[in-house]
C-alpha cells in the first residue's frame, strides 16, 4: 500500500514529532490540532527541529524549506478525508480517541489506516469505536519521536494482516525500527521497563543504597547505559507514575504500582529534569 498523504491529529509532544518524521520521510502531512494557536505552534516547532539539522549540516536548507512545504495544517477532522493513513497522538483518554476514530471512520476511504500513538490504553477498544477494526492498528513511537529509533507495532484483537503490515512498512519509512506485538498491557518495552524501574525505586529503600550508587551499579554491573535514577529524571516523575497506574490498573501486579517514594516526589513537585529536581538537583 503507498502512503502519499498522512493525517496526524494532535500536535503535542508527540504528534508534532510524529508529523516531523513524516515531513521529512516525504509525505504529504495534514495537521490537525483543538487550535489554529497550537498547530501553529506545533509548526513553529518542527521548523526550529529541522533548523537546527541544517546548522548541523545534516539536513540541506532546500531540504528543510521542502519538509515544512509538506505540512498542511487544517482545522477539522473531515479536512483529513483523503488521507491514506492517519496517526492519532491526541490526549491518553479512552472517550476522546473513541470519539475521534468513529468520525475518522466516517470520514476516510475504507481502505485508509487508522493508527493510535497510545501508550497504556487498549487499542482493541479504540478501534471498536469504527465499523473496520481490521484498519485498525496501534503505532507506539517512543519520545522524543524524532530521536528514539523504535516504534511498536500492535495488532489489535481484530487488525488485518494488511492493515498490520501496512503500518510495519510505514515504521520503516519514517527511519524508524519496528517491532510487531500483540495489544497487552505496555505492549512490550513499557511492559518490561516500568516494572524494573520500579523494582529500581524500591532498592533505593531496601537497600539504603544512593540514587548516585544505584545508577552506578546498573551502568557499571549491568551494563545500561544510563542508571535508573537519571532515567526517571529524564522521563519525568509524573510521567512514570502515570503510566505505571494505568499498568497497575489493567493487570492488578504489585510491582507495577507506583513505589510511594515516587508518588510522595510527584506530589512535592520533584519531577525530575523538566522541574530542576527529581533524584538529582539540575540547578536551574
Ligand atoms: N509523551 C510521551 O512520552 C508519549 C510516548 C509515547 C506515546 N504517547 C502517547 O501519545 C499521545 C499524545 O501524548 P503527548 O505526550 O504528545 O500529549 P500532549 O498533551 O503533548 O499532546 C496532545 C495534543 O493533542 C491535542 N488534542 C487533544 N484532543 C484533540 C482532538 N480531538 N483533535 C486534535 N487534537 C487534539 C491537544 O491539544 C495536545 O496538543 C497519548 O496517547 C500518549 O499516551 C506519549
Amino acid at each position: 500500500m503507498e502512503v502519499r498523504k498522512v493525517g496526524v491529529v494532535g500536535l503535542g509532544a508527540m504528534g508534532a514529532g510524529i508529523a516531523q518524521l513524516c515531513v521529512e520521510a516525504g509525505a504529504e502531512t495534514v495537521g490537525l490540532e483543538v487550535s489554529s494557536e497550537l498547530a501553529e505552534q506545533a509548526r513553529d516547532r518542527i521548523a526550529h527541529f529541522l533548523t537546527r539539522k541544517v546548522e548541523k549540516g545534516t539536513l540541506a536548507e532546500s531540504e528543510r524549506d521542502a519538509a515544512l512545504a509538506r505540512l498542511t495544517l487544517v482545522g477539522g477532522p473531515e479536512e483529513l478525508g483523503d488521507s491514506d493513513f492517519v496517526i492519532e497522538a491526541i490526549v491518553e483518554e479512552l472517550e476522546p480517541k473513541r470519539e475521534l476514530f468513529a468520525e475518522l471512520d466516517r470520514i476516510t476511504r475504507p481502505e485508509a489506516v487508522l493508527a493510535t500513538n497510545t501508550s497504556a490504553l487498549s487499542v482493541t477498544e479504540i478501534a471498536a469505536a469504527t465499523e473496520r477494526p481490521e484498519r485498525v492498528v496501534g503505532m507506539h513511537f517512543f519520545n522524543p519521536a524524532p530521536l528514539m529509533p523504535l516504534v511498536e507495532i500492535v495488532r489489535a484483537e481484530l487488525t488485518g494482516d494488511d492493515a498490520f503490515e501496512a503500518a510495519y512498512a510505514f515504521g520503516e519509512r519514517l527511519g524508524k525500527t519496528p517491532i510487531r506485538c500483540h495489544d497487552t498491557p505496555g505492549f512490550v518495552v513499557n511492559r518490561v521497563l516500568i516494572p524494573l524501574l520500579n523494582d529500581c525505586i524500591r532498592v533505593l529503600d531496601e537497600a539504603r543504597v544512593t540514587p548516585e550508587d544505584l545508577d552506578t551499579g546498573l551502568r557499571n554491573g549491568a551494563g545500561w547505559p544510563m542508571g535508573p535514577c537519571t532515567l526517571v529524571d529524564l522521563v519525568g516523575i509524573d510521567v512514570h507514575v502515570h503510566a505505571s497506574e494505568a499498568l497497575y490498573e489493567k493487570t492488578r501486579e504489585p510491582r507495577m504500582a507506583p513505589p510511594p517514594r515516587l508518588v510522595a516526589m510527584c506530589n512535592a513537585g520533584l519531577l525530575g529534569r523538566k522541574s530542576g529536581r527529581g533524584f538529582y538537583d539540575y540547578g536551574d
